[in-house]
């Protein structure tokens, strides 16, 4: 362990985490002292990830639409390590399309991956947080969240929705002792962004105020400090990670 201890001893759920900030996430969540189950349907990559990070990382293969898959996760986490402290809601796909475009396909896809998982994720974590009094779950939405943008109608909502949610459940789950808070990353350095054609990318980076894309280390500090007991104070707060793209 080269970091601070920041989470030791904890216990988290990284989803999506086989790729670009999960993968952030894991590495470093495991670096400060936890013990990290990373998710992911890329199974090829999520189990040589979790193989270079050592014993107190595994991985599992998980559809965070499924209902199924969720119990399946929470009981084996439950069972192995007696507690659950952290889930970070990070699995997520962006589809692009206009309001006169897009696919229903790409809005079913949208809505079970961004919308629905998070909240089955947030939903079967409760019972082992609020055994243990405490818990922390971080959702990664969107700077798309917090602003419109042509072309993202089917991602933005889902995105917007989960913010939504962030709030709600924070609401309902404080008296438990656990904490929701939504990270709002900008435009970050993975392979979700690399997508968009090299032109799209040009325009981008001439809207960020700090003029270059975002690490996905960047972003995996500020869902440490939501994930640590150093954010206790902290429920229900939206978090953008994104260059000032918004000023
Ligand atoms: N990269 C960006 O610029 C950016 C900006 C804002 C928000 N985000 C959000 O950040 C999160 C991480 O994105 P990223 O850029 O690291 O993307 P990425 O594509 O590199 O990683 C996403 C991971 O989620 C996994 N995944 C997809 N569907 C899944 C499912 N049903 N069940 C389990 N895992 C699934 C993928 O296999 C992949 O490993 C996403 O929620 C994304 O919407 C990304």
């Amino acid at each position: 362990m080269s970091g601070n201890g920041r989470l030791d001893g904890k216990v988290a759920i990284v989803t999506g985490a086989a790729s670009g900030m999960g993968a952030a996430e894991a590495r470093l969540f495991v670096d400060e002292g936890a013990h990290v189950v990373l998710t992911d349907l890329d199974d090829e990559r999520g189990v040589a990830l979790a193989e270079t990070l050592g014993d107190r990382a595994e991985y599992r293969h998980h559809d965070v639409g499924d209902e199924t898959h969720w119990a399946e996760l929470v009981r084996h986490v439950d069972s192995t390590h007696g507690r659950v402290d952290v889930l970070v809601n990070n699995a997520g796909v962006a589809r692009a399309g206009a309001i006169d475009e897009f696919s229903w396909d790409d809005f079913d896809l949208s809505v079970r991956v961004n919308q629905r998982g998070p909240l089955l994720g947030m939903r079967a974590v409760i019972e082992p947080m609020r055994r243990s009094g405490r818990g922390s779950i971080v959702n990664i939405a969107s700077g798309a969240a917090l602003q419109g943008e042509r072309g993202l109608i089917v991602y933005s909502g889902t995105k917007f929705a989960l913010r939504g949610m962030t709030q709600v459940a924070a609401a309902e789950l404080a008296s438990d002792g656990i904490r929701v808070n939504v990270v709002h990353p900008g435009c970050i350095d993975t392979p979700m962004h690399q997508q968009n054609p090299p032109e799209h990318q040009a325009t981008l980076i001439g809207r960020i105020p700090l003029k270059r894309f975002g690490d996905p280390a960047e972003v995996a500090t500020m869902v440490l400090f939501l994930a640590s007991d150093e954010s206790s104070y902290i429920t229900g707060t939206d978090f953008a990670v994104d260059g000032g793209i918004l000023l």
